[in-house]
């Protein structure tokens, strides 16, 4: 099975970024520590982060038929983007979206989520544990469906 783990924009400055909202791990720690846990021979994981919009659509439509479950953290795109929901229906893929942050216990602009309603989860407040939460659910899911 493939799975992709999608991050929106400032995700690349993780481990910089208000630790104290969002850790003291990198990106690169977190995906690090995502693959040696969870590759096996039937598991692969991509990733990719991209602060643009475009290329992160552009990635969702590559994975057609290509990629079987997605892990996106959309970044502050979760609040505004009609355009990556759009494409996350438009290729079918099941998704779960993860904020490092419990985003209802921040501002009022980031309570609400353009993904949520169409996710099969969403998981916030866990770190980056959410990540692992999400790709071990993914797997589950995966091996059970086929
Ligand atoms: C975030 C929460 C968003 O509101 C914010 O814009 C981010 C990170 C999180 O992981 O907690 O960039 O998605």
């Amino acid at each position: 099975f493939n799975i992709l783990i999608l991050n929106g924009p400032n995700l690349n400055m993780l481990g910089i970024r208000e630790p104290e909202k969002y850790g003291a791990l990198t990106l690169g720690n977190i995906i690090e520590q995502l693959k040696t846990k969870y590759s096996t021979q039937d598991i692969t994981l991509a990733d990719f982060q991209s602060n643009a919009e475009h290329e992160l659509i552009e990635k969702i439509h590559k994975g057609y038929k290509k990629i079987d479950f997605i892990i996106i953290n959309p970044g502050a795109f979760t609040h505004t983007s009609v355009a990556i929901r759009d494409a996350l229906l438009s290729v079918n893929i099941p998704f779960i979206e993860v904020h490092l942050s419990n985003v209802h216990a921040r501002e009022p602009f980031r309570h609400h989520s353009y993904l949520s309603d169409v996710a099969k989860a969403v998981i916030c407040g866990m770190g980056h544990k959410g990540y692992d939460y999400a790709v071990d659910f993914a797997i589950d899911s995966l091996r059970k469906m086929s």
